[in-house]
């Protein structure tokens, strides 16, 4: 088969096309490693993707070659049935005490899963101190949100933006029984939720909805950028050569990234179902020093804010790069609107604000990590190093129909 030829390798495409596939095989293939090709389309060499096929319990998992199985939690096992159910609740704006958001408010799939804002707008106006992360390869991730230690399962974070109060995301709280009664008078939610938990007494509860959610979010993996078809796939020629000076540049000593951004989901930050050793590092990248103090500003303090330790001020956790093209505007509080202007950040060894409230320069921050000691870089090195980011790129993540709003006809 022409690889070449194909002019839009789909993930999406192909993960339907391999439904139908593993729903035959799925018997064959209990705990064990598959690797097939799945050839879609109409002369079956587009959309060619590889795909390893891995059961666990009732679920087989669709995973891009080279990457590790999920972890997932023991009273919470994987079904397609919660899957859809969680694909639907990701979506329904019923889920918030005004009617007005949804997860997919703040999480699009057209930007990776994020929304485009510097910081997030909640379902009553307020505005959230952070940026909303992508949500690529969540399920991967050691612990969730920018700088939270103690929130190491999707099981922990979901209540946040449902019930959180500081600030009110989907606001929820003081509304329970209200938006439980929503889902018990529909249908559509009898059926799904009797689908996915069947025997439990009464299914419609919140307990129950956070399952279905973490399980629809465990399977927003993304694995087929041109950076996956050069290293998983040997296609020598997914990236230009460009990109792959970019890449030289990113893996080396000079510039450091691969330290914090290591790994098959770029994080070092990363666990997945036969991790022995579970890193949860938080690094301080020079980004503030307001009045030469190592501060960051009030409320976006970072780990800091957990452990009450000085040299823990700025620490924030290295963000996965998969996808980073389309999450812009960058960092924990979007103040870096560019790849260019991050890289150039790095280059200074820590980003100067001139004036204003949060003056300072990061290059001197106390707490910043070793790293982020700078380098010289030519123009063309940035465009370099920038080109080799897009090319983690999986645009087929973001038309996924998998992943797509149920409620959007042509979706389901
Ligand atoms: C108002 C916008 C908003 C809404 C609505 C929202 N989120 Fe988020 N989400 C955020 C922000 C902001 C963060 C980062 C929070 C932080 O770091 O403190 C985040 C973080 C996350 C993370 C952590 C990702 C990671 O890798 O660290 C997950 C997972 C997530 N949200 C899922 C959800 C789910 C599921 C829902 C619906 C129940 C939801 N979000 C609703 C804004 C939102
Ligand atoms: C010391 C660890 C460390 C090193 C080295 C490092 N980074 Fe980062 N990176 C981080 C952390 C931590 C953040 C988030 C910081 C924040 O939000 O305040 C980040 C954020 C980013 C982001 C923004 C991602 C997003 O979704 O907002 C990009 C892009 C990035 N780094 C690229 C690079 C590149 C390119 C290099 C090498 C030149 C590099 N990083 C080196 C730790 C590191």
């Amino acid at each position: 088969m022409d690889r070449s030829s194909k002019s839009k390798p789909s993930w999406g495409e192909s993960g339907i096309c391999g439904l139908v596939l593993f729903r035959s095989t799925r018997m064959l293939v209990c705990c064990a490693f598959v690797y097939l090709l799945i050839g879609c389309g109409s002369d079956n060499t587009q959309g060619l993707t590889e795909v390893q096929l891995v059961t666990r319990g009732e679920y087989t998992w669709q995973l891009p070659a080279g990457f590790p199985v999920p972890t997932v939690q023991s009273d919470n096992p994987m079904s397609e049935a919660k899957v859809e159910l969680g694909r639907h609740l990701f979506y329904d704006t019923h889920l918030s005490g005004n009617g007005t958001m949804s997860c997919s408010s703040c999480h699009l799939q057209e930007l990776a899963f994020t929304d485009g804002r510097n910081v997030a707008i909640g379902s009553t106006g307020e505005h959230h101190p952070r940026n909303a992360p992508g949500l690529t390869n969540t399920a991967f991730n050691a612990s969730l949100n920018w700088a939270n230690p103690a929130t190491v399962t999707l099981e922990q974070q979901a209540p946040v933006p449902m019930f959180g109060e500081f600030p009110v995301e989907l606001g929820l709280s003081g509304k329970e029984e209200e938006v439980l009664s929503r889902f018990k008078q529909s249908d559509l939610y009898q059926n799904l939720f009797k689908e996915a938990f069947s025997g439990d007494a009464e299914e419609i509860n919140f307990g129950n909805i956070v399952k279905a959610l973490t399980s629809f979010e465990r399977t927003l993996i993304s694995g087929n950028s041109p950076f996956d078809r050069l290293t998983y796939r040997q296609d020598s020629s997914a990236l230009s050569t460009s990109a792959k000076r970019g890449m030289d540049l990113f893996f080396s000593e000079k510039l450091e990234c691969f330290h914090c951004h290591g790994g098959f989901n770029f994080t070092l930050s990363s666990t997945h179902e036969s991790s022995s050793f579970v890193e949860k590092p938080f690094h301080n990248n020079g980004l503030y020093n307001i009045g030469g103090t190592g501060a960051y500003p009030p409320g976006n303090q970072g780990l800091f804010e957990f452990t009450g330790n000085l040299e823990d001020r700025g620490k924030f956790r290295a963000p996965t790069l998969r996808n980073v093209e389309f999450t812009a505007p960058y960092m924990h509080d979007g103040s870096v609107a560019t790849l260019e202007e991050v890289v150039r950040n790095y280059a200074r060894g820590g980003r100067k604000i001139s004036s204003g409230p949060f003056a300072g320069d990061g290059k001197d921050n106390p707490y910043k990590s070793g790293f982020i000691s700078g380098f010289s870089i030519s123009d063309e090195e940035v465009a370099d190093l920038v080109n080799f980011l897009k090319s983690l790129s999986d645009s087929s993540f973001l038309t996924d129909p998998r992943f797509a709003n149920p409620f959007e006809s042509g979706a389901d």
